[in-house]
């Protein structure tokens, strides 16, 4: 790609760039990794394909100027401060995720919120069109950019357009509530394919097309409208992975492994060390997991130093009251059991509310002895496909919840239905005591899974699913 090219053939647009725009207090800029797994996942797709990223830079404001970061052209769009308010922490995260995550929050309707998700969605199609050259392949993700497909198609009937929903797709009960849900659909229904996590989202989809606009539907695609020859759309499962590679070697580093060393000492070479990793979000069970694991010490079934619990709580979305009431509920509780069940030097929960670095993140994964990954709803879960490849010495153990995405590949890990808080315990107690060489077995098989089906893989059948989607009118 010569640096001043300014269109592409392959364009991506998600809400977030891959990294977000900090300025500090004394007018320092810099860059830093955004959280979430949509970029964890996206930013090895698109090292070495010389292709567009249009994207937030995380902040309110003027966007940045266009940039060229690892071969890829960072193309911000700039949000306002009412627009973060209104469109991403509103409409985005206080209306969509709740819907689309089993309504574990109520969600929250808005018309005015509404308005802004389409005027940015409108932003997005635009800066789209701006950088996508003549035939381009555009590729649209996640739940904040649903009205973009179709805004694109009107826009450049020559470009490709697929979208991938890195959440859920909710059943039709509850996606119906959304006031909004012919908009939505209409604008998804602008795309030529669409990717889900399981098969369960992409029915969903189908499903709600039939009964909420009447669409004929065939198998797994949707026609556009009733009219004769009309334009087919296909909506299927391809499940997202991560760099099996990539972290491995991370994980491989003689400084990981000292790192993952110097982390246990520091914790007193617990015989278990328990952890999880999770953004601060309702959706993950922290609050079940925590629960559990405190009448695990009340029992004394575990005790602080022989086993000790990390759990790193990633700072997210902390201007939405349901993330701000989460983060109290759970420290409290932490707080709570440290007071009951700490020893000076040995807490019973050790709590970090921070990001880290890669390497760091890959240190803790090979110290645990047990990941747990406890979430009431998950798109995918790529924590549990990150422990699972740090694990080059087929050590340690995973337990995982049935209603993430992850549970539908990963079917030896140590299997738990977070609501039930009796089959939590025995569960975290089974992936303690069960003998390391059945783990290993375990772990073996788990990571065979990963490493054939990582993040290349799952982009390479994805682009190949919209290339091959049907043409207008086609089967
Ligand atoms: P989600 O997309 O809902 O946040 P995932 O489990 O799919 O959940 O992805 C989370 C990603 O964020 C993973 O790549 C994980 O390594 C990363 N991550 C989570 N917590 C931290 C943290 N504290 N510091 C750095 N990276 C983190
Ligand atoms: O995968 C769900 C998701 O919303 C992604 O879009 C994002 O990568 C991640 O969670 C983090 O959320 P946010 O961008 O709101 O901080």
């Amino acid at each position: 790609m010569p640096r001043t090219a300014t269109q592409f053939d392959l364009v991506i647009a998600a809400n977030r760039l891959p990294v977000d725009r900090v300025v500090d207090a004394d007018g320092t800029e810099s860059w830093r990794t955004s959280p979430g797994g949509l970029v964890t996942a996206m930013e090895s797709v698109m090292r070495g394909r010389e292709g567009a990223w249009v994207g937030w830079a995380g902040e309110a404001g003027d966007a940045p100027e266009p940039f060229v970061e690892d071969d890829m052209y960072l193309r911000p769009v700039a949000l306002s401060e009412d627009e973060v308010a209104h469109y991403y922490e509103g409409f985005s995260n206080d209306t969509l995720w709740p819907i689309y995550h089993d309504v574990i929050v109520s969600a929250t309707f808005h018309r005015f919120w509404f308005a802004s998700y389409e005027a940015v969605n409108r932003r997005f199609a635009e800066a789209i069109c701006d950088v996508a050259a003549k035939g381009a392949t555009v590729w649209v993700h996640d739940y904040q950019l649903q009205l973009v497909p179709a805004m694109v198609r009107e826009m450049r009937p020559d470009v490709r357009i697929g979208w991938f929903n890195h959440i859920p797709f909710p059943p039709v009960e509850l996606f119906a509530q959304l006031p909004w849900r012919r908009a939505i659909l209409e604008g998804l229904l602008g795309a030529d394919y669409l990717g889900f996590q399981r098969v369960a989202d992409a029915q969903n989809f189908i499903r709600a097309c039939r009964q909420l606009l009447n669409l004929p539907t065939k198998g797994d695609t949707v026609s556009e409208s009733r009219s004769e020859g009309a334009r087919r759309v296909r909506a299927s499962a391809v499940p997202i992975s991560i760099d099996f590679v990539g972290l491995e070697e991370l994980a491989k580093k003689p400084e990981t492994k000292a790192r993952a060393a110097e982390i246990r000492e520091s914790l007193g070479d617990p015989e278990t060390l328990i952890l999880g990793v999770d953004r601060l979000d309702y959706t993950k069970g922290i609050g079940h997991r925590i629960k559990a694991y405190g009448e695990l010490l009340e029992e004394g079934r575990v005790s602080p130093p022989k086993q000790m619990f990390v759990q790193v709580a990633t700072p997210s979305r902390e201007r939405v009251d349901a993330y701000r009431d989460l983060r109290n509920e759970i420290e409290g509780e932490v707080g709570r059991l440290n007071g009951e069940f700490s020893d000076i030097g040995a807490p019973a929960v050790q709590y970090l509310h921070h990001s880290y670095p890669r390497q760091e993140m890959a240190a803790l994964y090979l110290a645990a002895d047990v990941l747990l990954v406890t979430p009431l709803r998950d798109g995918m879960n790529l924590v549990a496909k990150e422990y699972v490849t740090c694990r080059y010495d087929d050590g340690g153990a995973l337990v995982l919840s049935e209603f993430t995405g992850a549970f539908h590949e990963l079917h030896q890990a140590f299997v738990c239905n977070p609501h039930d808080i009796e089959g939590l315990k025995q569960t975290i107690m089974r992936a303690i005591e069960t003998p390391d060489k059945e783990k290993r077995r375990l772990m073996r098989a788990m990571r065979r899974r990963v490493a054939d089906h990582d993040v290349q893989r799952w982009a390479a059948r994805f682009l190949d699913n919209l290339a091959n989607a049907p043409e207008k009118g086609g089967s």
